[in-house]
């Protein structure tokens, strides 16, 4: 049974008042609040088994290890991944979608005039590391357009996919406008017509409904804890094994050699050739935790209860004279973003809505380009989780209403 006082009840930061009001939080695509379970979990690791992991005798380092280990496999088996050396502990989806760049460099993949198509709703961490990529290499970035719906143009790929196109990177939902891209018909497209790798930026879709990586057959499939309930500093990394394998290392250091010399190095199986240096061991065993709590409610079930709190936040906010939805006719989940006409910077309707106790985001939300797009500085963002209520939608709305009052 899904019991929203119960689910809330575990999340004691929202038990507080802000600016004097209780808090209305909002910005969970920004990063969401972390359970008590989680919680417990990083503090149990830091007061009982805290100790480096794979390295030592002992028995702290040796449970460390093993929770660590167990961890991974509750990730494996959240996404379905066919193995758990196809999990890569990151630092988050930023790290991960970096580490596949310079892999791919490092491993002379591309050369000159090799092309890499990325969509026009990424966020600034699925745009930057592949121009790096391409200065690096002399390659060239290719954008799928989209309308003035958000609604990806995909002829595009009919038109542009070939032996050159070396990977394809999209993200699965965008986190400006809460758009669901068209994930399978992308890759059934890429499949078709090239040879490209695919990848995946989950950080949006992860912790809205469920992943399959072996059924969606992408290639690599990138997230963070931090918007999963799990702590930040940590994200996940999937890939195929048999890709993985050909890849060069993207960090050098300890714990990712099998021997080395002054004159030659050799590489550690996965999924260590990937993991240098020592790891965010604490909230790597806490992201465990944050699938068990997800779990627990159930995924469709924090699905449908999203879906809820979107269909019903868009229609009272449509309500309102002059407020625009970004992206109102697309495909969406959990995020609603949106101006009022005639009000210029939407930060002015944030600090309104913060001094109501009403958190959400303004700005650009690392997507430039769609900004420029629909020549718009920023939008007011309000994104949920499985804990928000439509009681905190209709605080949301008539926040709105006195922030267009107070600045029209
Ligand atoms: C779609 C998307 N991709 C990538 C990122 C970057 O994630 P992180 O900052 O956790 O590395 C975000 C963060 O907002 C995101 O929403």
């Amino acid at each position: 049974m899904f019991n929203i006082k119960e689910i809330r009840n575990q999340f004691p930061i929202l038990q507080q008042q802000v600016n004097g009001k209780p808090l209305v939080y909002l910005d969970n695509a920004a990063s969401s609040q972390k359970p008590i379970s989680v919680l417990e979990t990083w503090k149990r690791y830091y007061e009982e088994i805290n100790a480096n992991v794979h390295r030592g005798i002992h028995t702290l380092s040796q449970l460390a290890t093993e929770e660590m280990e167990n961890s991974r496999k509750k990730v494996q088996h959240f996404i379905n991944a066919k193995h758990d050396y196809e999990v890569i502990f990151t630092r988050g989806t930023t790290e991960s979608i970096n580490l596949v760049a310079y892999a791919l460099g490092n491993s002379n993949f591309l050369k000159k005039d090799d092309e890499i198509i990325i969509g026009y709703l990424e966020h600034h961490s699925n745009i930057v590391p592949w121009q790096m990529l391409c200065e690096r290499t002399g390659a060239k970035l290719k954008v799928i357009p989209m309308d003035e719906n958000g609604i990806l143009q995909l002829d595009f790929l009919d038109k542009n996919l070939s032996e050159k196109t070396k990977i394809v990177s999209v993200n699965h939902v965008s986190n400006a406008l809460g758009i669901i891209n068209p994930i399978e018909e992308i890759i059934t497209k890429v499949r078709k017509n090239s040879s490209a790798l695919m990848m995946i930026d989950g950080a949006q879709s992860v912790p809205h409904f469920e992943i399959d990586v072996q059924k969606l057959d992408c290639d690599f499939f990138a997230f963070s804890g931090h918007k999963m309930y799990a702590p930040m500093g940590v994200g996940i990394l999937y890939g195929k094994e048999e890709i993985l394998e050909k890849l060069a290392p993207f960090h050098g250091g300890g714990e990712m050699i099998a021997t080395c010399s002054f004159e030659k190095t050799t590489y550690a199986a996965l999924p260590f050739k990937f993991e240098a240096g020592t790891p965010n061991v604490g909230g790597n065993i806490a992201i465990g935790a944050a699938i068990d709590f997800m779990k627990k409610i159930g995924v469709e079930n924090i699905r449908n209860h999203e879906n809820e709190l979107l269909n019903y936040a868009q229609k009272r906010l449509l309500e309102i004279d002059g407020l625009k939805i970004y992206g109102e006719k697309a495909n969406r989940t959990s995020v609603v973003s949106f101006n009022l006409e005639g009000i210029g910077i939407a930060s002015d309707v944030g600090m309104i809505l913060d001094k109501l106790g009403i958190a959400v985001r303004t700005g650009h939300h690392c997507t430039q380009p769609i900004m420029e797009f629909f020549k718009i500085a920023g939008t007011v963002r309000a994104s949920f989780a499985v804990y928000n209520t439509l009681e905190e939608v209709d605080a949301l709305v008539e926040g709105v209403k006195k922030a267009q009052r107070m600045l029209m």
